[in-house]
Protein backbone atom coordinates (compact mmCIF):
# COMPACT_ATOMS: atom_id res chain seq x y z
CA UNK A 1 0.00 0.00 0.00
CA UNK A 2 1.42 3.29 -1.11
CA UNK A 3 1.78 5.79 1.53
CA UNK A 4 1.97 9.62 2.34
CA UNK A 5 5.25 10.63 4.42
CA UNK A 6 6.10 13.41 6.12
CA UNK A 7 9.98 14.01 6.47
CA UNK A 8 11.62 16.75 8.79
CA UNK A 9 15.88 16.99 8.09
CA UNK A 10 17.84 18.74 10.83
CA UNK A 11 21.51 19.02 10.71
CA UNK A 12 23.80 18.95 7.96
CA UNK A 13 23.95 18.07 4.16
CA UNK A 14 24.98 14.73 4.78
CA UNK A 15 21.27 14.49 6.66
CA UNK A 16 19.72 16.10 4.08
CA UNK A 17 21.78 13.62 1.70
CA UNK A 18 20.32 10.59 3.33
CA UNK A 19 16.56 11.82 3.07
CA UNK A 20 16.97 12.99 -0.42
CA UNK A 21 18.18 9.58 -0.95
CA UNK A 22 15.28 7.82 1.50
CA UNK A 23 12.82 9.79 -0.71
CA UNK A 24 14.25 8.89 -3.80
CA UNK A 25 13.91 4.89 -2.98
CA UNK A 26 10.51 5.77 -1.12
CA UNK A 27 9.21 7.54 -4.49
CA UNK A 28 10.49 4.85 -6.70
CA UNK A 29 8.32 2.25 -4.34
CA UNK A 30 5.33 4.48 -5.27
CA UNK A 31 5.20 6.48 -1.80
CA UNK A 32 4.57 9.71 -2.03
CA UNK A 33 5.94 13.14 0.05
CA UNK A 34 3.41 15.22 2.11
CA UNK A 35 4.02 18.37 3.89
CA UNK A 36 1.40 17.91 5.89
CA UNK A 37 2.63 15.89 9.15
CA UNK A 38 -1.19 15.77 10.22
CA UNK A 39 -2.23 14.15 7.38
CA UNK A 40 0.55 11.41 7.03
CA UNK A 41 0.68 7.73 7.34
CA UNK A 42 4.25 7.93 8.37
CA UNK A 43 5.87 10.62 10.18
CA UNK A 44 10.36 10.70 9.89
CA UNK A 45 12.35 12.81 11.92
CA UNK A 46 15.96 12.80 10.68
CA UNK A 47 17.71 13.79 13.43
CA UNK A 48 20.93 15.55 14.52
CA UNK A 49 23.13 15.64 17.71
CA UNK A 50 25.81 18.38 16.97
CA UNK A 51 24.52 21.02 19.66
CA UNK A 52 21.94 20.23 22.54
CA UNK A 53 19.51 22.33 20.65
CA UNK A 54 19.30 20.13 17.55
CA UNK A 55 18.24 17.54 19.84
CA UNK A 56 15.56 19.31 21.67
CA UNK A 57 13.88 20.60 18.89
CA UNK A 58 13.55 17.01 17.50
CA UNK A 59 12.32 15.96 20.74
CA UNK A 60 9.83 18.83 21.07
CA UNK A 61 8.51 17.85 17.64
CA UNK A 62 8.56 14.03 18.39
CA UNK A 63 6.32 15.22 21.49
CA UNK A 64 3.81 16.69 19.11
CA UNK A 65 3.89 13.76 16.97
CA UNK A 66 2.93 11.57 19.27
CA UNK A 67 -0.12 13.33 19.62
CA UNK A 68 -1.36 12.36 16.15
CA UNK A 69 -0.41 8.73 16.93
CA UNK A 70 -2.86 8.88 19.80
CA UNK A 71 -5.39 10.28 17.16
CA UNK A 72 -4.81 7.77 14.75
CA UNK A 73 -2.90 4.70 16.17
CA UNK A 74 -2.40 3.37 12.18
CA UNK A 75 0.00 5.98 11.97
CA UNK A 76 4.18 5.61 11.99
CA UNK A 77 6.60 7.70 14.05
CA UNK A 78 10.28 6.90 12.91
CA UNK A 79 13.49 9.08 14.39
CA UNK A 80 16.25 8.15 11.74
CA UNK A 81 19.87 9.56 11.56
CA UNK A 82 22.61 10.82 14.40
CA UNK A 83 20.34 10.93 17.15
CA UNK A 84 19.13 7.83 16.45
CA UNK A 85 22.46 6.33 16.36
CA UNK A 86 23.16 8.33 19.63
CA UNK A 87 20.03 7.81 22.07
CA UNK A 88 19.04 4.18 20.76
CA UNK A 89 16.23 2.84 22.73
CA UNK A 90 16.84 5.88 25.23
CA UNK A 91 14.42 7.48 22.63
CA UNK A 92 11.56 5.40 24.15
CA UNK A 93 12.03 6.73 27.03
CA UNK A 94 11.27 10.60 25.87
CA UNK A 95 8.87 9.15 23.69
CA UNK A 96 7.23 5.73 23.99
CA UNK A 97 5.25 5.91 20.66
CA UNK A 98 8.11 5.65 18.24
CA UNK A 99 7.83 2.44 16.09
CA UNK A 100 11.26 2.71 14.43
CA UNK A 101 14.48 4.13 15.53
CA UNK A 102 16.84 3.99 12.71
CA UNK A 103 21.13 5.14 12.39
CA UNK A 104 21.95 6.62 9.65
CA UNK A 105 23.51 3.91 7.79
CA UNK A 106 20.50 2.00 7.88
CA UNK A 107 18.34 4.65 7.38
CA UNK A 108 17.35 2.69 3.50
CA UNK A 109 16.15 0.42 5.50
CA UNK A 110 12.46 2.25 5.91
CA UNK A 111 11.48 0.85 2.78
CA UNK A 112 11.54 -2.60 4.09
CA UNK A 113 9.57 -1.59 7.28
CA UNK A 114 6.85 -0.55 4.99
CA UNK A 115 7.20 -3.54 3.49
CA UNK A 116 6.74 -5.87 5.98
CA UNK A 117 7.14 -4.26 9.07
CA UNK A 118 6.51 -7.52 11.39
CA UNK A 119 9.94 -8.64 10.08
CA UNK A 120 11.56 -5.39 10.71
CA UNK A 121 13.55 -4.50 14.13
CA UNK A 122 11.64 -1.68 15.69
CA UNK A 123 15.86 -0.52 16.72
CA UNK A 124 18.70 -0.47 13.81
CA UNK A 125 21.83 1.49 14.70
CA UNK A 126 24.39 -0.76 13.08
CA UNK A 127 27.22 0.96 11.45
CA UNK A 128 27.33 -0.53 7.98
CA UNK A 129 31.42 -1.41 7.35
CA UNK A 130 30.50 -2.94 3.77
CA UNK A 131 33.30 -3.35 1.53
CA UNK A 132 32.09 -0.64 -0.92
CA UNK A 133 32.57 -2.33 -3.96
CA UNK A 134 29.28 -4.00 -2.52
CA UNK A 135 25.56 -2.30 -3.23
CA UNK A 136 25.63 -1.44 0.21
CA UNK A 137 24.62 1.73 1.90
CA UNK A 138 25.89 3.61 -1.15
CA UNK A 139 24.09 2.77 -4.04
CA UNK A 140 20.15 2.81 -4.13
CA UNK A 141 18.71 2.31 -8.15
CA UNK A 142 17.22 5.43 -8.30
CA UNK A 143 18.43 8.89 -7.57
CA UNK A 144 18.15 10.70 -4.48
CA UNK A 145 14.95 13.50 -4.62
CA UNK A 146 15.72 16.92 -3.91
CA UNK A 147 13.74 19.98 -3.97
CA UNK A 148 15.41 22.10 -6.11
CA UNK A 149 15.65 21.00 -9.50
CA UNK A 150 19.52 22.45 -10.72
CA UNK A 151 21.62 21.71 -8.03
CA UNK A 152 23.03 18.47 -5.73
CA UNK A 153 24.64 16.45 -3.10
CA UNK A 154 26.80 13.75 -3.87
CA UNK A 155 28.27 12.16 -1.27
CA UNK A 156 32.07 10.81 -1.20
CA UNK A 157 32.62 9.46 2.42
CA UNK A 158 30.73 9.22 5.49
CA UNK A 159 32.32 8.95 8.94
CA UNK A 160 35.12 10.89 10.52
CA UNK A 161 38.09 9.84 12.14
CA UNK A 162 39.12 13.00 13.23
CA UNK A 163 37.92 13.19 16.47
CA UNK A 164 37.84 16.92 17.51
CA UNK A 165 37.95 16.68 21.11
CA UNK A 166 33.41 19.01 21.36
CA UNK A 167 32.54 16.98 18.01
CA UNK A 168 29.63 13.83 18.41
CA UNK A 169 30.04 13.30 14.71
CA UNK A 170 32.64 10.58 14.52
CA UNK A 171 30.92 8.75 17.22
CA UNK A 172 27.51 9.06 16.24
CA UNK A 173 28.64 8.33 12.08
CA UNK A 174 31.14 5.75 12.14
CA UNK A 175 34.59 6.06 11.14
CA UNK A 176 35.51 7.60 8.25
CA UNK A 177 34.69 5.28 4.85
CA UNK A 178 35.67 6.63 1.36
CA UNK A 179 33.28 5.87 -1.53
CA UNK A 180 34.77 4.07 -4.71
CA UNK A 181 35.23 6.92 -7.24
CA UNK A 182 33.44 4.67 -9.65
CA UNK A 183 30.08 5.38 -8.08
CA UNK A 184 30.35 9.14 -7.20
CA UNK A 185 30.98 9.71 -10.82
CA UNK A 186 28.23 7.72 -12.02
CA UNK A 187 25.87 9.66 -9.65
CA UNK A 188 27.32 12.79 -10.25
CA UNK A 189 26.74 11.96 -14.48
CA UNK A 190 23.05 10.35 -13.99
CA UNK A 191 22.27 13.94 -11.97
CA UNK A 192 23.77 16.17 -14.45
CA UNK A 193 21.81 14.15 -16.95
CA UNK A 194 18.70 14.52 -14.93
CA UNK A 195 18.96 18.34 -15.67
CA UNK A 196 21.38 19.31 -12.68
CA UNK A 197 24.16 22.15 -13.39
CA UNK A 198 25.91 21.49 -9.92
CA UNK A 199 27.22 18.65 -7.65
CA UNK A 200 28.44 19.47 -4.61
CA UNK A 201 30.99 16.39 -3.01
CA UNK A 202 29.97 16.32 0.62
CA UNK A 203 31.76 14.18 3.23
CA UNK A 204 32.78 15.30 7.27
CA UNK A 205 36.39 15.92 5.54
CA UNK A 206 36.99 15.85 1.90
CA UNK A 207 40.16 16.24 2.12
CA UNK A 208 40.92 13.06 3.45
CA UNK A 209 39.20 10.97 0.81
CA UNK A 210 41.40 8.10 0.21
CA UNK A 211 40.53 5.07 -2.30
CA UNK A 212 42.85 2.89 -3.49
CA UNK A 213 45.63 5.11 -3.88
CA UNK A 214 43.28 8.44 -5.21
CA UNK A 215 43.11 11.34 -3.00
CA UNK A 216 40.37 13.78 -3.24
CA UNK A 217 42.82 16.33 -5.77
CA UNK A 218 42.61 12.80 -7.98
CA UNK A 219 38.49 12.39 -7.43
CA UNK A 220 38.23 16.03 -8.84
CA UNK A 221 40.32 15.36 -11.52
CA UNK A 222 37.96 12.61 -12.59
CA UNK A 223 34.82 14.03 -11.68
CA UNK A 224 35.70 17.54 -13.75
CA UNK A 225 37.18 14.98 -16.78
CA UNK A 226 34.21 12.51 -17.07
CA UNK A 227 31.01 13.68 -16.43
CA UNK A 228 28.96 16.49 -18.27
CA UNK A 229 28.42 18.65 -14.85
CA UNK A 230 29.22 22.31 -15.44
CA UNK A 231 29.93 23.08 -11.65
CA UNK A 232 31.73 21.17 -9.09
CA UNK A 233 31.47 22.09 -5.07
CA UNK A 234 32.64 20.50 -2.34
CA UNK A 235 32.41 20.62 1.43
CA UNK A 236 33.85 20.32 4.41
CA UNK A 237 37.45 20.87 4.08
CA UNK A 238 39.43 20.09 6.88
CA UNK A 239 42.79 22.70 7.12
CA UNK A 240 45.01 19.88 8.20
CA UNK A 241 44.52 17.97 5.53
CA UNK A 242 44.20 20.79 2.92
CA UNK A 243 47.64 19.93 0.38
CA UNK A 244 49.09 21.99 -2.10
CA UNK A 245 48.17 19.53 -4.60
CA UNK A 246 44.74 20.14 -3.80
CA UNK A 247 45.02 23.99 -3.91
CA UNK A 248 46.66 23.51 -7.55
CA UNK A 249 44.01 21.47 -8.71
CA UNK A 250 41.35 23.76 -7.69
CA UNK A 251 43.06 26.34 -8.75
CA UNK A 252 43.62 24.32 -12.48
CA UNK A 253 40.28 22.92 -12.99
CA UNK A 254 37.41 24.49 -14.60
CA UNK A 255 34.66 23.11 -13.40
CA UNK A 256 36.04 23.21 -9.96
CA UNK A 257 34.13 26.33 -7.98
CA UNK A 258 36.80 28.50 -6.04
CA UNK A 259 34.99 28.36 -3.13
CA UNK A 260 36.85 26.04 -0.15
CA UNK A 261 34.79 26.01 3.46
CA UNK A 262 37.50 25.63 5.82
CA UNK A 263 36.47 26.43 9.18
CA UNK A 264 38.86 27.25 11.72
CA UNK A 265 36.80 27.19 15.07
CA UNK A 266 39.00 29.26 16.99
CA UNK A 267 41.99 31.74 17.05
CA UNK A 268 43.66 30.93 19.65
CA UNK A 269 46.49 28.28 19.59
CA UNK A 270 45.18 27.19 23.32
CA UNK A 271 41.79 26.32 22.00
CA UNK A 272 42.78 24.69 18.78
CA UNK A 273 44.76 22.19 20.66
CA UNK A 274 42.41 21.15 23.18
CA UNK A 275 40.06 20.94 20.50
CA UNK A 276 42.00 18.36 18.55
CA UNK A 277 41.78 20.35 15.35
CA UNK A 278 45.55 19.43 14.44
CA UNK A 279 46.66 23.16 13.14
CA UNK A 280 47.79 26.76 14.49
CA UNK A 281 46.40 30.07 13.88
CA UNK A 282 49.71 30.54 11.49
CA UNK A 283 49.61 27.01 9.58
CA UNK A 284 45.64 28.20 9.10
CA UNK A 285 46.89 32.17 7.83
CA UNK A 286 49.24 30.60 5.67
CA UNK A 287 47.20 28.26 4.08
CA UNK A 288 44.52 31.18 3.68
CA UNK A 289 47.80 33.40 1.95
CA UNK A 290 48.08 30.46 -0.20
CA UNK A 291 44.39 29.90 -1.33
CA UNK A 292 44.54 33.48 -2.02
CA UNK A 293 47.23 33.87 -4.12
CA UNK A 294 46.80 30.51 -6.57
CA UNK A 295 42.98 30.24 -6.52
CA UNK A 296 42.09 34.26 -8.30
CA UNK A 297 38.77 35.32 -6.80
CA UNK A 298 38.76 32.48 -4.23
CA UNK A 299 35.93 32.54 -1.23
CA UNK A 300 36.92 31.46 2.15
CA UNK A 301 34.43 30.69 4.26
CA UNK A 302 34.11 29.10 8.15
CA UNK A 303 33.05 27.56 10.92
CA UNK A 304 33.53 29.53 14.61
CA UNK A 305 32.97 28.28 17.86
CA UNK A 306 32.34 30.48 20.73
CA UNK A 307 32.81 30.02 24.68
CA UNK A 308 34.95 26.68 24.55
CA UNK A 309 36.09 25.23 28.00
CA UNK A 310 38.26 27.78 29.40
CA UNK A 311 38.62 30.18 26.68
CA UNK A 312 39.45 33.56 28.16
CA UNK A 313 38.56 37.08 26.94
CA UNK A 314 42.12 37.02 25.15
CA UNK A 315 41.42 33.89 23.59
CA UNK A 316 38.34 35.29 21.91
CA UNK A 317 39.94 38.14 20.97
CA UNK A 318 42.58 35.60 18.81
CA UNK A 319 39.39 34.32 17.36
CA UNK A 320 38.88 38.32 16.01
CA UNK A 321 41.89 38.88 15.41
CA UNK A 322 41.92 36.22 12.64
CA UNK A 323 38.69 37.30 11.62
CA UNK A 324 40.10 40.54 10.64
CA UNK A 325 42.91 39.65 9.13
CA UNK A 326 41.61 36.73 6.74
CA UNK A 327 38.29 38.44 5.98
CA UNK A 328 36.07 35.63 5.02
CA UNK A 329 33.32 35.56 3.20
CA UNK A 330 30.83 34.08 5.42
CA UNK A 331 31.12 32.57 8.56
CA UNK A 332 29.01 29.94 10.55
CA UNK A 333 28.69 31.01 14.26
CA UNK A 334 28.11 28.97 16.94
CA UNK A 335 27.90 28.84 20.69
CA UNK A 336 29.84 25.52 22.48
CA UNK A 337 27.37 23.16 23.44
CA UNK A 338 28.60 19.78 25.80
CA UNK A 339 28.04 16.68 23.69
CA UNK A 340 28.47 13.87 26.44
CA UNK A 341 30.60 11.47 25.62
CA UNK A 342 33.13 13.62 24.15
CA UNK A 343 36.71 14.94 25.45
CA UNK A 344 35.66 17.99 25.77
CA UNK A 345 32.26 17.00 28.34
CA UNK A 346 34.72 15.85 30.50
CA UNK A 347 36.39 20.17 30.85
CA UNK A 348 34.28 22.16 33.04
CA UNK A 349 31.77 24.29 30.52
CA UNK A 350 32.74 27.26 32.19
CA UNK A 351 31.99 30.31 30.15
CA UNK A 352 29.07 31.64 31.59
CA UNK A 353 25.88 31.18 28.41
CA UNK A 354 25.80 35.09 28.74
CA UNK A 355 28.91 35.88 28.08
CA UNK A 356 29.10 33.03 25.01
CA UNK A 357 25.51 35.24 24.33
CA UNK A 358 27.98 38.49 23.81
CA UNK A 359 31.01 36.35 22.44
CA UNK A 360 28.89 35.36 19.72
CA UNK A 361 27.16 38.65 19.09
CA UNK A 362 30.56 40.35 18.87
CA UNK A 363 31.35 38.20 16.19
CA UNK A 364 28.30 38.08 13.90
CA UNK A 365 28.42 41.96 13.85
CA UNK A 366 32.28 41.78 12.67
CA UNK A 367 31.59 38.95 10.43
CA UNK A 368 28.88 41.20 8.76
CA UNK A 369 30.69 44.43 8.27
CA UNK A 370 33.29 41.99 6.88
CA UNK A 371 31.14 40.52 4.22
CA UNK A 372 29.69 43.79 3.16
CA UNK A 373 32.90 45.27 2.46
CA UNK A 374 33.58 42.23 0.84
CA UNK A 375 30.73 42.11 -1.26
CA UNK A 376 31.23 46.10 -2.11
CA UNK A 377 34.15 45.00 -3.63
CA UNK A 378 32.49 43.04 -6.32
CA UNK A 379 30.55 45.79 -7.49
CA UNK A 380 30.75 46.41 -11.63
CA UNK A 381 31.58 42.81 -11.85
CA UNK A 382 30.04 40.34 -13.56
CA UNK A 383 30.46 36.91 -12.29
CA UNK A 384 28.40 33.47 -13.75
CA UNK A 385 25.16 32.43 -11.75
CA UNK A 386 23.43 29.66 -11.72
CA UNK A 387 19.69 30.54 -12.16
CA UNK A 388 17.60 28.35 -9.04
CA UNK A 389 13.94 30.35 -9.14
CA UNK A 390 12.36 33.63 -8.13
CA UNK A 391 13.43 36.39 -6.04
CA UNK A 392 11.35 35.52 -2.67
CA UNK A 393 10.32 39.04 -2.20
CA UNK A 394 10.00 40.36 -5.41
CA UNK A 395 8.50 37.54 -8.12
CA UNK A 396 9.61 39.63 -11.17
CA UNK A 397 13.36 38.74 -10.42
CA UNK A 398 15.30 35.80 -10.30
CA UNK A 399 17.50 33.94 -7.65
CA UNK A 400 20.11 32.62 -7.99
CA UNK A 401 24.06 31.53 -6.60
CA UNK A 402 27.28 32.10 -7.60
CA UNK A 403 30.09 29.91 -8.09
CA UNK A 404 31.65 31.11 -4.73
CA UNK A 405 28.29 30.18 -3.29
CA UNK A 406 26.92 33.74 -2.69
CA UNK A 407 22.87 34.63 -3.61
CA UNK A 408 22.16 36.92 -6.28
CA UNK A 409 19.30 38.76 -7.23
CA UNK A 410 18.75 39.47 -11.14
CA UNK A 411 16.40 41.57 -12.97
CA UNK A 412 15.56 40.16 -16.06
CA UNK A 413 12.55 39.31 -18.28
CA UNK A 414 13.14 36.73 -19.77
CA UNK A 415 13.48 33.09 -18.78
CA UNK A 416 16.17 32.33 -17.15
CA UNK A 417 15.13 29.38 -15.24
CA UNK A 418 18.17 26.48 -15.04
CA UNK A 419 20.75 28.55 -16.85
CA UNK A 420 24.34 29.68 -15.70
CA UNK A 421 24.65 33.56 -17.10
CA UNK A 422 26.76 36.22 -16.70
CA UNK A 423 25.57 39.03 -14.48
CA UNK A 424 26.91 42.48 -14.11
CA UNK A 425 26.71 43.29 -10.10
CA UNK A 426 25.30 46.96 -8.97
CA UNK A 427 24.65 46.45 -5.17
CA UNK A 428 25.40 44.45 -2.70
CA UNK A 429 24.62 43.92 1.31
CA UNK A 430 26.28 41.81 3.91
CA UNK A 431 24.38 38.54 2.66
CA UNK A 432 23.14 39.50 -1.48
CA UNK A 433 24.57 40.58 -4.54
CA UNK A 434 22.20 42.55 -7.03
CA UNK A 435 22.61 42.89 -10.37
CA UNK A 436 21.37 42.41 -13.54
CA UNK A 437 21.85 40.19 -17.06
CA UNK A 438 24.98 41.19 -19.30
CA UNK A 439 25.99 40.74 -22.09
CA UNK A 440 25.63 37.29 -23.24
CA UNK A 441 28.37 36.21 -24.78
CA UNK A 442 30.28 38.50 -21.97
CA UNK A 443 31.94 35.87 -20.23
CA UNK A 444 33.16 32.48 -21.53
CA UNK A 445 31.81 29.43 -20.28
CA UNK A 446 33.86 26.79 -18.55
CA UNK A 447 33.83 23.95 -20.49
CA UNK A 448 34.99 20.13 -20.75
CA UNK A 449 37.93 21.67 -23.67
CA UNK A 450 39.35 23.76 -21.73
CA UNK A 451 40.09 21.41 -18.52
CA UNK A 452 43.63 22.29 -18.69
CA UNK A 453 44.18 25.71 -19.28
CA UNK A 454 44.79 27.75 -16.60
CA UNK A 455 41.42 29.52 -14.56
CA UNK A 456 39.20 31.26 -16.04
CA UNK A 457 36.43 33.79 -15.11
CA UNK A 458 35.12 34.38 -11.74
N1 LIG B 1 32.88 18.03 9.46
C1 LIG B 1 32.65 19.38 9.43
C2 LIG B 1 31.35 19.83 10.09
C3 LIG B 1 31.07 19.37 11.45
S1 LIG B 1 29.65 19.97 12.27
C4 LIG B 1 33.88 20.06 10.01
O1 LIG B 1 34.74 19.46 10.57
O2 LIG B 1 33.97 21.25 9.85
C5 LIG B 1 29.60 21.66 11.76
C6 LIG B 1 30.11 22.63 12.75
O3 LIG B 1 29.41 22.56 13.98
C7 LIG B 1 31.55 22.47 13.15
O4 LIG B 1 32.43 22.97 12.22
C8 LIG B 1 31.63 23.25 14.44
O5 LIG B 1 31.88 24.62 14.21
C9 LIG B 1 30.20 23.10 15.00
N2 LIG B 1 30.16 22.23 16.18
C10 LIG B 1 30.48 20.92 16.24
N3 LIG B 1 30.35 20.47 17.49
C11 LIG B 1 29.93 21.52 18.25
C12 LIG B 1 29.63 21.68 19.64
N4 LIG B 1 29.75 20.68 20.51
N5 LIG B 1 29.22 22.92 20.06
C13 LIG B 1 29.11 23.94 19.18
N6 LIG B 1 29.39 23.83 17.88
C14 LIG B 1 29.80 22.64 17.41
FE1 LIG C 1 33.49 16.88 13.95
FE2 LIG C 1 36.02 17.51 13.68
FE3 LIG C 1 35.01 15.44 12.32
FE4 LIG C 1 34.30 17.92 11.68
S1 LIG C 1 36.39 17.06 11.53
S2 LIG C 1 32.95 16.18 11.93
S3 LIG C 1 34.29 18.97 13.65
S4 LIG C 1 35.26 15.58 14.55
FE1 LIG D 1 24.28 16.73 12.83
FE2 LIG D 1 24.83 14.30 12.18
FE3 LIG D 1 25.36 16.24 10.52
S1 LIG D 1 25.17 15.21 14.16
S2 LIG D 1 25.78 17.98 11.85
S3 LIG D 1 23.36 15.65 11.17
S4 LIG D 1 26.56 14.41 10.82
Amino acid sequence: MPKKIYLQTFGCQMNVYDSERLMGLLASEGHTLTKDPKNADVIVLNTCSVRATAESRALGRLTEFQKYKQRNPKVKLVVAGCMAQRMGADILDRAPLVDLILGPDQILSLADYLRNHQQHSRIDVSVSRDDFDSEGIWEPEVLPKRKTPYTSFVAISRGCDNFCSYCVVPYVRGPERSRPPEQIIREVQKTAKSGRKEATLIGQNVNSYQYQGRDFADLLQMVNDQTDIQWIHFMTSHPKDLSDKLIDTIARLPKVCEHIHLPLQSGSDRILKMMNRGYTSRDYLELARKIKKSVPNASLTTDLIVGFPSESGDDFRRTLDMMQEIEFDSAFMFRYSVREGTKAAAWPDDVPEEEKLDRLHALIELQKEISKKRNQNLVGKTLLVLIDGKSRRDQSKWKGKTRANQTVIVDGEVNLLGQIVPVMVDQTDSFTLFGRLAEANHLPRPSKSDNHKKKKVI
